[in-house]
């Protein structure tokens, strides 16, 4: 009985406890004005307990305080009050000349007054705007000068323009850069400077007219590419195409800075980056935190971008409740507006590094000539579950199953040393591919094969012995038997060499190549410098020495020098 009594008490106890704190108006006094709102947006209303037209705002005002208070931490907008009956002396030293009064302050600098109609719609729809503006950095009133059209990360941005810069010692100095440009090769500089805008500078010196800068740089033949990051440089030996030097670029650079973003950038994000992740931060987001999250994209380099925003707007599209809970890093991939996965802040390292490096590449593409070789020929040596789709309005729907269980893959699949991809591949254009080399004939069409890029083996039948459709369920059931080595494998294409030069002659067949580059719109970030030194005469005095003086690329793509 007592027990019970108690639980009771208990219960209304806390009951009024949290009634009262979820309804406590914000008071400011003498003591804490100056420091309170030194931080921050404030709007503060100055009052006086026998105003009439005070105690007739007062329910608004505190509807308002309630609805609005997500906005403190969030967009660092707070709301509070002055008894002006009480602190007399801080209401003249804020020029209070009526009651209620409601003044602005931004990061302790009176901004504005608000003046109009105390509707409750009215007002609200002021405060988040307030609050909007302040979040993004923008100007607040009129008195606002700092923060007119505040955008550093903008301005500050490397090659904002995409281009090549012509520099002399005094520009290289100022770059910390170093190149010159060879007529031949300056369309590929071009787009180089393009692809690389907002993120890498690309510069070119021109050895001629500035013979002992060259010299100084150890320019030996031309044209010679550099890449100077942190104090260190690296120099490109390769065959100078565009994709030889974009691979090495994503390879080299590390230690991108994340770049900001508001919720306007996002859909052109989404159009141009088929991966990348947003960084979620709010007012009270601690510099700790920060650090932490950098350290764990750090390894993404230019590969993957890394966005950063407190946009609220933002908060609202990605559908995450305010007030948000934490911070959170959010993942998005295939170019689509909602997040793959999301991690909320704080968060141990390894499992901020786990999530970091499995969303970090891409897991499903649909196969082009372009992309081939980062499947095919890669390094890595993935497990491609390829999905030869139908035509047309059939063929889509094909296409977002593979989409779909792609996603289930990343979001639950069985952790794999092996990085596992999922590709759709367009049957009619695939075809003579499909059929030598993984054997699928139109019939089969549509339908999965697993291939083993690695044992250059193939998978198209489960267990039963049955011929996997294309399905998320025969998928994963393949995917594990291929784990747990129950299936039987077949050798890749024994008329054609992986990747052989036929092979490659193959995809022109198709009409599928172009020199354009998987990661090529995903390239976005800040900060860093290419240096492209070259020897203009020479250039154009045609061949380029020794070890580069072949002119067939082994890939058999056109040499663009
Ligand atoms: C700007 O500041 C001045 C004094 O610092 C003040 O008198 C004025 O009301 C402010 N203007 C606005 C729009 O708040
Ligand atoms: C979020 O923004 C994207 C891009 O602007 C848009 O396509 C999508 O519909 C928005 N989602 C919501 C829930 O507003």
């Amino acid at each position: 009985m007592l027990w019970r009594r108690l639980a009771a008490l208990a219960l209304i106890a806390t009951g009024a406890f949290a009634e009262e704190e979820a309804t406590e108006l914000r008071q400011l006094n003498e003591d804490n004005f100056k420091a309170s709102i030194a931080h921050g947006a404030w709007l503060v209303e100055h009052f006086s307990p026998r105003c009439w037209h005070c105690k007739a705002f007062a329910p608004t005002w505190k509807d308002l305080a309630i609805k609005n208070a997500y906005h403190e931490q969030l967009s660092g907008f707070h709301m509070a009050q002055v008894n002006c009956l009480a602190q007399g002396d801080l209401c003249d030293s804020n020029n209070v000349r009526g009651y209620p009064s409601l003044m602005l302050y931004a990061d302790g600098k009176e901004v504005g007054e608000y003046k109009d109609d105390r509707a409750y719609p009215l007002l609200d729809a002021w405060i988040e705007s307030k609050a909007l503006a302040y979040s993004r950095g923008e100007s607040l009133g009129a008195n606002d000068t700092d923060s007119e059209g505040r955008q550093p990360d903008q301005l500050n941005r490397p090659n904002h323009e995409g281009k090549v810069v012509e520099v002399d010692e005094a520009g290289l100095e100022a770059l910390k850069t170093n190149g010159p440009v060879c007529k031949k090769l300056r369309p590929i500089y071009e787009k180089l400077a393009a692809t690389y805008k907002g993120a890498l500078n690309v510069a070119a010196v021109n050895c001629d007219d500035h013979p002992i800068l060259c010299k100084r740089n150890g320019v030996q033949g031309y044209p010679t590419i550099k890449l100077f990051q942190h104090g260190e440089v690296k120099v490109f030996e390769k065959h100078r195409t565009l994709p030889l030097m974009t691979s090495f670029l994503d390879e080299e650079v590390k230690s991108v800075p994340m770049k900001k973003m508001t919720n306007e950038d996002f859909e052109g994000i989404i159009a141009d980056d088929d991966l990348f992740f947003v960084y979620l931060t709010s007012y009270s987001t601690s510099l700790e935190e920060v650090e932490q999250v950098e350290r764990a994209v750090k390894s993404l380099g230019l590969k993957v971008p890394v966005y950063k925003t407190n946009d609220p707007l933002f908060y609202k599209n990605q559908s995450i409740a305010m007030p948000p809970p934490t911070s959170s890093l959010l993942a998005f991939a295939s170019h689509e507006p909602h997040h793959v996965g999301a991690v909320a802040l704080p968060a141990k390292d390894e499992d901020l590094e786990h999530f970091v490096h499995r969303n970090s590449y891409p897991n499903y593409f649909d196969l082009s000539g372009d992309n081939y070789n980062t499947f095919f020929l890669s390094e890595n040596h993935p497990l491609v579950v390829l999905g030869a789709v139908r035509d047309g309005a059939e063929g889509e729907k094909d296409r977002v199953e593979m989409v779909k269980m792609a996603r289930a893959w990343k979001k639950g699949g069985r952790h794999s040393e092996q990085r596992i991809i999922f590709v759709s591949a367009i049957a009619s254009s695939w075809q003579k591919w499909l059929r030598k080399m993984v054997g699928v004939q139109p019939a089969d069409i549509p339908t999965i094969v697993a291939i083993d890029t690695k044992g250059r083996k193939f998978y198209d039948r489960k267990i039963e012995d049955i011929r996997v459709r294309l399905t998320g369920a025969d998928a994963f059931s393949i995917l594990e038997g291929i784990h747990k080595g129950y299936l039987k494998s077949q050798d890749v294409g024994s008329a054609l060499e992986w990747g052989s030069r036929s092979g490659t002659l193959m995809l022109f067949e198709a009409g599928q190549w172009s020199a354009a580059h998987p990661f090529l719109a995903t390239l976005s970030a800040l900060a860093v410098v290419v240096a492209l030194v070259l020897g203009l005469a020479r250039c154009l005095g045609g061949r380029a020495r020794g070890a580069r003086g072949t002119y067939v690329n082994e890939k058999g793509g056109q040499r663009l020098d």
